[in-house]
């Protein structure tokens, strides 16, 4: 077993995946089919559930923020909107996450996976303190991966799919965490063009030239253009260290190819943290 912090302590048994998605991507529906998954091979794992504002989980959650804050009256008392009322959820929750910790390392050693399905808007999490607090304090206790869901059928144009991209490197680089992108949705969509994208830039970039000959301005400007070509080659060095899998989860196809992914990202883990 790896000893990541030089400190003679051995990593818990236990991979932390934080699981992030724009609204919509499929991030629910994902984690109800990795939870069903882990249950049929008997490796249940430590669920947390960290969207106050969730009316119904169609999975069970061992630790849930709705259990220790009380979204609608957090909006109320502080006269907030959804957002705002998120937000400060999220951050009352944070005041007391050494508790939500100590119970996960307490069963770190029992369980093959923890679980952490973040608020549906992403940002929320993701550029906020409280979530950098909550993300800090998982790694360092146990090793982490970032899930980053991505809706395949609505990412299919270069435009959308460069900024999809974009979002996912800033959050790699706002966590430095094992990061792994999965392309949910390939029932309706392939992600075979995602991935050759990701291997060859100039695939991309002729894939953006037969969306400006077939569309012609409806994307905006023609220089847009070679900003987006510029941009492909900083990308591709992102996508060199990048793990991708596709899944559906609505099927269930490729789970086994999701976990031999995370997995790989807990080696990453236990190399280089
Ligand atoms: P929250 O923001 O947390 O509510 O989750 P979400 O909106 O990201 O995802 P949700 O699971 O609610 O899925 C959004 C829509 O995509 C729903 O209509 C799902 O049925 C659908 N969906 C999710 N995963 C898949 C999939 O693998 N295949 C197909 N065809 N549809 C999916």
């Amino acid at each position: 077993p790896a000893d990541p912090k030089g400190k003679g302590k051995q990593s818990p048994r236990a991979t932390a995946m934080i699981v992030i998605g724009m609204a919509g991507s499929g991030k629910t529906t994902f984690m109800q089919r990795v939870n069903s998954y882990l249950h049929e091979r008997n490796q249940p794992p430590y669920v947390l559930n960290l969207d106050p504002a969730v009316m119904h989980l169609p999975f069970d959650a061992n630790i849930d923020i709705r259990d220790t804050v009380d979204y609608p009256e957090v909006m109320k008392q502080y006269n907030l909107g959804p957002n705002g009322g998120i937000m400060t959820a999220l951050n009352l929750f944070t005041t007391k996450f050494d508790q939500v910790l100590s119970h996960v390392e307490k069963r770190a050693n029992d369980v093959d996976y923890v679980l952490l399905d973040t608020p549906g808007q992403i940002e929320i999490f993701t550029w906020s303190a409280s979530g950098s607090i909550i993300t800090d304090a998982l790694a360092s206790a146990l090793p982490t991966v970032v899930v980053y869901i991505i809706d395949t059928p609505r990412t299919t144009a270069p435009a959308t799919f460069m900024s999809n991209m974009l979002y996912a490197c800033s959050i790699l680089y706002k966590t430095r965490l094992p990061f792994l992108v999965v392309f949910n949705k390939t029932d309706v969509q392939s992600h075979q063009f995602a991935l050759e994208w990701m291997r060859d830039f100039e695939q991309f970039q002729d894939a953006l030239l037969e969306r400006r000959q077939t569309h012609g301005d409806e994307d905006g400007p023609a220089y847009q253009d070679s900003l987006m070509n510029s941009m492909s080659l900083v990308l591709d060095e992102f996508y060199k260290h990048l793990r991708a899998v596709g899944v559906s989860a609505m099927t269930g196809e490729g789970m086994d190819e999701l976990f031999d992914a995370v997995q790989e990202a807990r080696q990453e883990y236990e190399r280089e943290y």
